[in-house]
């Protein structure tokens, strides 16, 4: 799951991703394409909305989307345009930017909807982000599990 801070979206998405899959059979992860919030914990906003919810985000550390991690994910689903631009950017070869793809496309395909960036925004930006990420996982994990179990 990628975003570009690595402490509102993409760290809800690993969450909720992981909440949906068995922990034994799936490695879900998050980063960001920006480097300014390496190995601090997610935004308090995206803490307590995951709270809320029963999902407990606040042990994730921030990290900068790296080159090696084509070689280590096999599924990398990006928040918005801008993230895609900056991950197919480092990609080298046509398998590594097979894997890039926007999340909500699994909803609505080929329609390239982003996932707002709420860090600017109103305070229920994180739920209606929240929300969204709830629905799409809920798609990604019955299609991964379909796939891979
Ligand atoms: P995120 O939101 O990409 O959903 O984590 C952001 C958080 C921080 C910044 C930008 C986006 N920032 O510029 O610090």
């Amino acid at each position: 799951m990628v975003c570009l801070g690595n402490i509102c979206r993409s760290p809800l998405a690993e969450g909720i991703l992981a909440s949906k899959l068995p922990k034994d059979k799936f490695r879900v992860d998050s980063a960001g394409t920006g480097s300014w919030h390496i190995n601090q914990p997610p935004d308090t906003r995206s803490i307590a909305t995951a709270k809320k919810y029963n999902i407990d985000i606040s042990n994730q550390k921030g990290k900068h989307f790296q080159k090696s991690d084509f070689e280590i994910y096999d599924y990398i689903y990006v928040m918005d345009q801008s993230n895609y631009d900056n991950v197919i950017e480092l990609s080298e070869t046509p398998e590594q930017k097979a894997k890039v793809q926007m999340i909500l496309n699994e909803l609505f395909p080929d329609e390239n909807v982003d996932i707002p960036d709420p860090y600017f925004g109103l305070p229920n930006g994180f739920e209606i982000v929240y929300k969204m990420l709830d629905e799409v996982c809920d798609i990604i994990a019955k299609k991964l599990i379909a796939k891979h179990q």
